[in-house]
């Protein structure tokens, strides 16, 4: 990996190939930062860094990492710590599995855990010292609705965007008096690749009335022009989304184990 040296602002976003990685690139492009952008399907994110480069004329370098593989992502560190100060992070990357925790392979259910945890506290560790010390700069933790509406068939998804939510919220805490943001988005039902670990084509399914299907450029537009809100911490993409935060967080637990066999059923 080449790394950024122009003097433009610079943002680090993992999982980039497609959905909402994608559509942070594009959109942190556009406000004009250099990019360093991770995947693993090579030709894909390839052509993400040439088309972006070529639309917006700042500079992408990709690096090609399995999060899930703690050597790489402490050269992915190194990397990154070389180019610090960072001013934006984005800890994006992420998978699903479907089914029930006793019948999962369990590396796979371990690979999720050091993905969704383990990664992002590994790079949030690596770039949050220089921000602190220039009083400046933002980490955006992906995570899930799921954070806070836990549901059969994804025990370590649900348990492992629960950790983000709760840790972002931690960060804030600390960080804030340092002039550094922490962000963590929330996103509901979104058109993008996740579903292929669940053999789900979640770009051919239908709305419902009561559940539409959100465009990763609505999630990620919604995300930074939230950034700016003070005290702010957990961002709701999308009115549904909302509402079903706020049930989620006021329900009894006793209703919520009632209601919760239905959801499933109508999760992808
Ligand atoms: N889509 C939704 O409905 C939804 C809802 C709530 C939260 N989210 C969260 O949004 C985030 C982005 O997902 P998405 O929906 O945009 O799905 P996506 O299109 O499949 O993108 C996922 C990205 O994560 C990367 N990734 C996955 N596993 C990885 C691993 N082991 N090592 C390195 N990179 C890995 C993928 O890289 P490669 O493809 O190159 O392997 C890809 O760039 C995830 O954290 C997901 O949990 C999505």
């Amino acid at each position: 990996m080449m790394l950024t040296q122009s003097g433009r602002k610079k943002a680090v976003i993992t999982g980039a190939t497609s959905g909402i990685g994608a559509a942070y690139a594009h959109g942190l492009a556009e406000r004009g930062y250099d990019l360093i952008i991770t995947g693993r399907r090579r030709d894909i994110i390839a052509s993400v860094a040439r088309e972006i480069e070529e639309k917006f004329g700042i500079r992408v370098d990709v690096s090609i990492t399995e999060l899930s593989d703690e050597s790489k992502v402490d050269l992915l560190v190194e990397q990154v710590k070389e180019v610090c100060p960072i001013d934006i992070l984005v800890n994006n990357a992420g998978f699903t599995t479907k089914g029930l925790f006793h019948q999962e392979d369990i590396s796979t259910q371990e690979k999720m855990v050091l993905v969704h945890v383990v990664a992002m506290m590994k790079l949030t560790h690596a770039v949050l010292p220089a921000m602190i010390e220039r009083r400046s700069g933002t980490i955006i933790n992906v995570a899930s609705l799921h954070a806070v509406a836990p549901m059969s068939l994804s025990a370590t998804y649900s348990s492992a965007k629960a950790f983000m939510k709760n840790f972002s919220m931690c960060l804030h805490g600390e960080a804030k008096a340092h002039g550094v943001k922490v962000q963590c988005v929330l996103p509901g039902f979104t058109r993008t690749d996740l579903g292929r670990g669940i053999d789900v084509d979640m770009h051919a399914i239908e709305d419902k009335n009561i559940r539409k299907w959100m465009r990763p450029e609505q999630v990620v537009k919604v995300s930074l022009n939230e950034l700016n809100r003070r005290n702010c911490v957990i961002c709701v993409p999308g009115a549904g989304n909302k509402l079903a935060y706020l049930v989620a967080r006021l329900l009894p637990e006793r209703l919520w184990y009632m209601i919760e066999p239905a959801i499933v059923r109508n999760m992808p």
